[in-house]
């Protein structure tokens, strides 16, 4: 009995963790996806061209003033390395993040608030580990008054946050409805294409259907 045990038990020690290994991989290779997919690095970048992916410092112009992007490498210092799924999934579905602070809308949550669980499982996997830590702070948002004030935030998703995630189209597709998860969700085309209210909040009654953005111009793409 002894000796069959002993390399039955030898042969799962040995291959158990080479499977889970794989599976890890498999998992960074989708989280990098849904990175891409979600143009995460659109707005992480870094200030400086060429400066390293997620690190975050980027200005982005809005009406409110100037907001900087974070840096979301898994620098425990100054990126979201003691981030937990639960806190990464709130930052991208509440637009809160680990410290309970309101994000400003210019962090897309909005449209994320319909990512799927395993897409956030993956993204999570892949930012943790599948992303290099860059020890290095961003400078702080410094928004003018009130819009310094972030939990006027809370009021605004309040009215416009629509947090029931995504709703598939009864009778639709697959196809249809994983285009619409991309469109309105993960890749976010939305967020830029329809146009903004004055309180900053998409006017749905003209979905896709042409904004203005800074300096740029995003075209009907009805
Ligand atoms: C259109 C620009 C934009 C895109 C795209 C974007 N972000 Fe952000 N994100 C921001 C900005 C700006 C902030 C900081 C907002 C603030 O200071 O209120 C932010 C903040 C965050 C935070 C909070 C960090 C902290 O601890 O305060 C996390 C986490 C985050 N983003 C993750 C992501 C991930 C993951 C993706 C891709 C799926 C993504 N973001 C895509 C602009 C963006
Ligand atoms: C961060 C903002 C932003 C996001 C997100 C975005 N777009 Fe755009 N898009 C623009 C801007 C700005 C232009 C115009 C670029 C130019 O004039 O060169 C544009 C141009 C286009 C055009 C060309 C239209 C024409 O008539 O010339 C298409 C098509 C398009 N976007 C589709 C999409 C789709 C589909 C998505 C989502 C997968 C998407 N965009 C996401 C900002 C965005």
């Amino acid at each position: 009995m002894g000796l069959l045990k002993f390399p039955l038990l030898a042969l799962l020690a040995a291959s158990l963790p080479a499977f889970a290994a794989e599976d890890n991989a498999a998992l960074i290779e989708q989280g990098a996806y849904v990175a891409r997919a979600g143009d995460c690095v659109a707005c992480h970048r870094t200030a400086e061209n060429g400066g390293p992916e997620m690190a975050g410092g980027y200005v982005i112009d809005s009406p409110m003033g100037k907001i900087i992007s974070s840096n979301i490498t898994p620098s425990k210092a100054y990126g979201i390395g003691d981030y937990t799924e639960q806190q990464l999934a709130d930052a991208l579905r509440k637009g809160v993040n680990a410290k309970g602070q309101h994000l400003y809308p210019a962090m897309p949550y909005t449209s994320y608030q319909g990512m799927s669980d395993q897409d956030i499982h993956a993204l999570y996997v892949y930012l943790q580990q599948g992303v290099k830590p860059v020890d290095q702070p961003v400078p702080e948002t410094k928004l003018a008054f009130p819009f310094n004030i972030r939990q006027l935030m809370f009021g605004w998703n309040l009215v416009f946050l629509d947090s029931q995630g995504f709703v598939r189209k009864p009778g639709a597709s697959e196809q249809v409805n994983r285009g619409q998860y991309l469109v309105d969700n993960l890749a976010h085309c939305e967020a830029c294409h329809t146009p903004r209210n004055v309180l900053m909040a998409e006017d749905n009654s003209q979905y896709l259907a042409g904004a203005k953005l800074g300096g740029w111009v995003a075209p009907n793409i009805t």
